[in-house]
């Protein structure tokens, strides 16, 4: 099938870059002697997964049940869920889960240590668990390294699960405040006589500063498979290394410096990269503003533009935020130049947590 047989809204992955995307960085890993456990959050597709784990990855991170379940049903056996589980029916489904694969998970604080550890010891189980720990992006995670060791402790006092060591989700422009972090939690670890197996830690933005410095073992990148604006604002991709794009129809031309295309923030994703950047770049028009999004309708503002796109013309836009599209899309297509050699369900997009 040809690119022009595809009906728009669509998006593309272009596989020759995605392939380097996923070569480049498991190659880095080895060099470095890191774990390599990708987020499938970006993808949310079983194929892919398999394909990054097919290269080297150690296992995968998923950041909710639903999306483990489907990696688990196409045989994804070695699985990290990075949130807090609270309550009955997800403890259930998480018991379930680690009787079908390896399943690792995180926690912050005792009420899901005291879940988790209930669970499991009923079902006669030991869950390991790594303590999140909060090393400046300033979302879950427990403050200091001694509340970390702290934790760490009640954590291997209880039944059911076993303290396998941290995970933390790094502020972005900032890899020495976590190192230091996780240096001082491992020091205090190793006063007390605990073992930390586990230190996980990274994502795209620090893809290119990763190191084992603070004794991480692994790196869960999950926006590296295809980047997008955002990645290149950070500094960790260039647009040759984007390999999403969404394929989009101009639909009017209103005013001479005005076209709607026909992606809106239900194709396209809402997230802004800040004032006069707009929601996307087109790559036949690099001079274009995506301006505005209404559900279906992009608004592209063409002042500055040299040439100027006609009603009916097709253009590719790269997202500013990867991982909110393919959640809003039923299937990406896999294309090579201007073929399409693949397309994958986003089996695992939607869900509960
Ligand atoms: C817990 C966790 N790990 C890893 C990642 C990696 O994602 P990215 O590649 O987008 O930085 C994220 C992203 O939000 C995350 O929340």
């Amino acid at each position: 099938m040809h690119i022009n047989d595809l009906d728009t809204p669509a998006v593309l992955i272009d596989l020759d870059i995605m392939e380097r995307n996923l070569r480049r960085w498991q190659a880095h890993c080895d060099a470095l002697g890191l774990a390599n456990r990708p987020h499938i959050k970006t993808h949310k597709i079983p194929e892919l997964a398999r394909l990054q784990v097919g290269l080297g990855a150690k296992g995968i991170t998923c950041q909710k049940l639903g999306e483990a379940e489907v990696m688990a049903d196409a045989g994804l056996d070695d699985i990290l869920i990075t949130f807090n589980l609270i309550g009955a029916a997800k403890l259930a489904r998480a018991v379930a889960l680690a009787r079908r694969v390896r399943l690792s998970v995180v926690c912050d604080n005792d009420v899901v240590a005291e879940g988790l550890s209930a669970a499991f010891a009923a079902a006669g189980l030991r869950l390991d668990v790594l303590v999140e720990v909060d090393t400046g992006a300033g979302r879950n995670g427990v403050q200091t390294p001694a509340e970390a060791v702290a934790l760490a402790e009640r954590l291997s006092n209880r039944s059911g699960i076993r303290f396998a060591g941290f995970m933390t989700y790094p502020p972005k422009g900032d890899v020495e405040r976590p190192r230091a972090f996780l240096a001082e939690a491992l020091a205090l670890c190793r006063a007390k006589g605990l073992e930390a197996a586990v230190v996980s830690s990274g994502g795209t933005p620090d893809l290119w500063q990763a190191s084992r410095e603070g004794g991480v073992t692994e790196h869960r990148a999950g926006t590296y498979i295809f980047n997008d604006r955002m990645q290149m604002q950070a500094g960790s991709a260039s647009l040759d290394d984007c390999a999403m794009t969404v394929l989009a129809t101009v639909v009017s031309r209103p005013t001479h410096d005005r076209a709607i295309l026909d992606c809106g923030s239900k194709s396209l994703a809402a997230d802004p990269l800040g004032p006069g950047l707009g929601h996307g770049h087109i790559l036949t028009y690099p001079e274009a503003v995506i301006l505005r999004l209404n559900e279906e309708h992009g608004t592209v503002d063409l002042s500055r533009c040299i040439g100027r796109p006609e009603i009916g013309e097709r253009v590719r836009v790269v997202p500013n935020h990867a991982c909110v599209v393919t959640n809003l899309h039923d299937r990406l297509w896999g294309v090579r130049g201007e073929r399409v050699e693949a397309q994958w369900p986003v089996a695992a997009r939607g869900l509960t947590g």
